[in-house]
């Protein structure tokens, strides 16, 4: 089991390039799967979250090559109706976006096959996906306890009918499991959603050149029509970012130049908030390649204030909210984050999980049902840390220990590598 060791810093100064964007990097390969001909991927994300995407669609009888560097990745696409029926279970180890949107694309096929994951996949609800795909007429069984479906999961698909679904919760890994199964189904799907979440579904059909289209703020795909293979230029993850960003704000004597960051509308929440908290950041224009803007954006020391988010902010900060609170220990004021209830069932109850370590730290915060309250600026200690297994968690105690008075440990640090290989190597970089 790793451990990152991180002393207290004195100032970061450099140039990253972002590592590919994960959500974009399983959407390319999902696309290219069903595309016909040979779709190749730049900039591709080889984490483990993203291996295990190409290990589900190998399984599934599709050809992937990956690159010695693993950085572009070419897929022989064999159209939709290309997938063949898996020998064993397929294994998302800890992806959620894998078990998610493949259970969609599962939903369209006519045969039987079983998914699963690690033990942390095995405790997230996969009703919500369930529940649509039922309706579109696959078969979907799991482990059933207090009313919720579990994975392991076993679906029988094929023959989809259409349906017109309001996503009860803001999540783009439902919307795309219902966008995806609506690629198998015979007419016109339509998705609705009351706060918007990241698009990259959406961008990657229109990429592709499936046949999707919005209209009236309704996402509509029909089934049926076959697309061809596409390039794909991902854009570094702007999720990943976010640790430097935090980094070189809450770290005096701080510059860092992030390249090549995804600026996705529906992703830019963290740049929004920090903005608000009295950040430097400077984002010059983006360009866009791939449906998907980016740009190189610089980061400097600041002085922060403190924040209030709920609402419609929520579903485009989801996975920044740990390192938000980190970085509003260091602000002026008492932040607080509601309606963010959905992180109490992300890879950890991230509430319980990020209040429970920087308290490690010394940090004062309190626990809310759907949130938390957080005074500051304090000063921390460094200490002895758990990651809970949760990649984002242990990122955000990695960067807090940056300012905590001597040396922080985080244990069971593996984990990094669902998202952000080279995550520790970067970072020790960037100190003098
Ligand atoms: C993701 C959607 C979000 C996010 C996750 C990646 C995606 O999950 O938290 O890390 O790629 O679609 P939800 O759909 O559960 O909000």
């Amino acid at each position: 089991m790793k451990t990152l060791q991180i002393n207290q810093a004195k100032g970061l100064k450099g140039e990253i390039r972002m590592p590919g964007d994960k959500s974009i990097t399983h959407r390319a390969i999902m696309l290219g799967a069903l595309a016909r001909g040979e779709t190749v991927v730049n900039n591709f994300l080889p984490s483990a979250d993203c291996l295990a995407t190409v290990d589900c669609f190998r399984k599934l009888g599709i050809e992937i090559r990956v690159t010695r560097n693993a950085n572009v990745v070419s897929i022989m696409g064999k159209g939709l109706p290309g997938l063949a029926q898996p020998k064993g279970i397929l294994d998302v180890g800890n992806s959620g976006t894998t078990i998610r949107l493949l259970s969609g694309i599962l939903a369209g096929q006519k045969f039987e096959v079983k998914i699963s994951g690690d033990e942390s996949i095995e405790k997230r609800p996969m009703g919500r996906v369930a529940k649509p795909l039922r309706l579109m007429g696959a078969s979907i069984e799991g482990k059933i306890r207090n009313n919720e479906v579990f994975a392991p999961l076993k679906i029988i698909g094929g023959d989809l009918c259409p349906i017109r679904y309001e996503l009860p919760v803001p999540s783009a890994q439902v919307k795309s499991a219902v966008l995806l199964a609506g690629l198998f189904a015979n007419g016109e799907t339509t998705v609705a959603e009351k706060f918007p979440s990241r698009d990259h579904t959406e961008r990657m059909l229109e990429h592709f050149g499936a046949a999707f289209r919005i209209t009236h703020n309704e996402l509509r795909v029909t089934g049926c029509s076959e697309f061809d293979a596409a390039e794909v230029d991902v854009p570094g993850d702007i999720s990943s970012a976010a640790f430097f960003m935090v980094s070189a704000l809450i770290t005096p004597n701080s510059e860092l130049t992030l390249l090549n960051v995804g600026l996705n509308p529906t992703r830019t929440g963290i740049i929004d908030v920090l903005h608000r908290m009295g950040a430097s950041i400077e984002v010059p224009r983006e360009i866009m390649l791939s449906e998907e803007p980016r740009a190189d954006i610089t980061v400097r020391s600041s002085e922060l204030r403190s924040i209030e988010l709920s609402g419609e902010i929520i579903p485009r900060i989801i996975d920044e909210i740990p390192i938000i609170a980190v970085a509003a220990t260091q602000a002026e004021g008492v932040t607080e984050i509601r309606g963010a209830k959905e992180l109490r069932i992300k890879e950890s109850d991230r509430i319980k999980t990020t209040a429970a370590e920087l308290r490690k730290l010394g940090a004062e915060i309190e626990e809310l049902e759907d949130g938390l309250r957080i005074p500051g600026p304090q000063k921390l200690k460094g200490a002895l840390l758990q990651s809970y297994g949760d990649h984002r968690i242990a990122m955000s105690m990695a960067i807090a220990g940056l300012i905590a008075e001597g040396t922080t440990t985080i244990e069971n640090t593996d984990c990094i590598e669902t998202s952000f290989p080279g995550f520790e190597k970067i970072l020790k970089g960037l100190l003098p």
